[in-house]
């Protein structure tokens, strides 16, 4: 299989999803995050902090594009992934891109630490927040997405088992 990759917002449980999935498939794991943090051996919110958003996001693309290009892996990506049009392509065809989405409300409970994430300012007002970022990228997700799965109701582990499902079926269709 080619890689899988998990987009969706902050706190949709992408890097949990992830990391459960592939020590149940025994495949390697990478989260673009961290990879970003071990090797500039920067948080990201000092990275924002120093050199700013656009800076943060030519890393991210520069570490996804060079990470994606080896397979059989599985990618937990930061929320933001979508908004560079070079990342949207790899994600439509550098393997299987699943969207992990939850409501706001629901996204909101699961943020329990804004200041791992910088562009949640606020706690007080943490859903006004998230609700504006959704706006403008709700349409990248979805352009990326070769399948999405709603997690409001849903435990990690029962979306491991969705995922599971999917790849199932499509193997069986190939
Ligand atoms: C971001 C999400 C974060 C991190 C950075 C920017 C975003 O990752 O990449 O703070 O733009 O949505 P998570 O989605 O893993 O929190």
């Amino acid at each position: 299989m080619m890689n899988l990759f998990l987009i969706g917002m902050m706190g949709s449980w992408k890097s949990t999803v992830g990391r459960k999935l592939a020590e149940t498939i025994k495949m390697e794991f990478v989260d673009i995050d961290d990879a970003i943090e071990e090797v500039t051996e920067m948080k990201i919110s000092d990275i924002f902090q120093e050199f700013g958003e656009a800076r943060f996001r030519e890393m991210e693309t520069a570490f996804f594009s060079e990470k994606s290009k080896q397979e059989n892996q599985i990618f937990s990506t930061g929320g933001g992934v979508i908004m560079d049009p070079r990342n949207r392509n790899v994600l439509k065809k550098n393997g299987t891109t699943i969207f992990l989405n939850a409501s706001i409300e629901t996204l909101a409970k699961r943020i329990h630490n804004t200041k791992k994430r910088p562009l949640l300012t606020d706690d007080n007002n943490l859903k006004s927040q998230l609700e504006k970022i959704w706006k403008e990228r709700k349409k990248y997700y979805e352009d990326s997405a070769h399948h999405t799965i709603y997690t409001d109701n849903l435990n990690p582990i029962q979306v491991v088992d969705k995922i599971l499902n999917l790849l199932e079926n499509q193997f069986e269709n190939h």
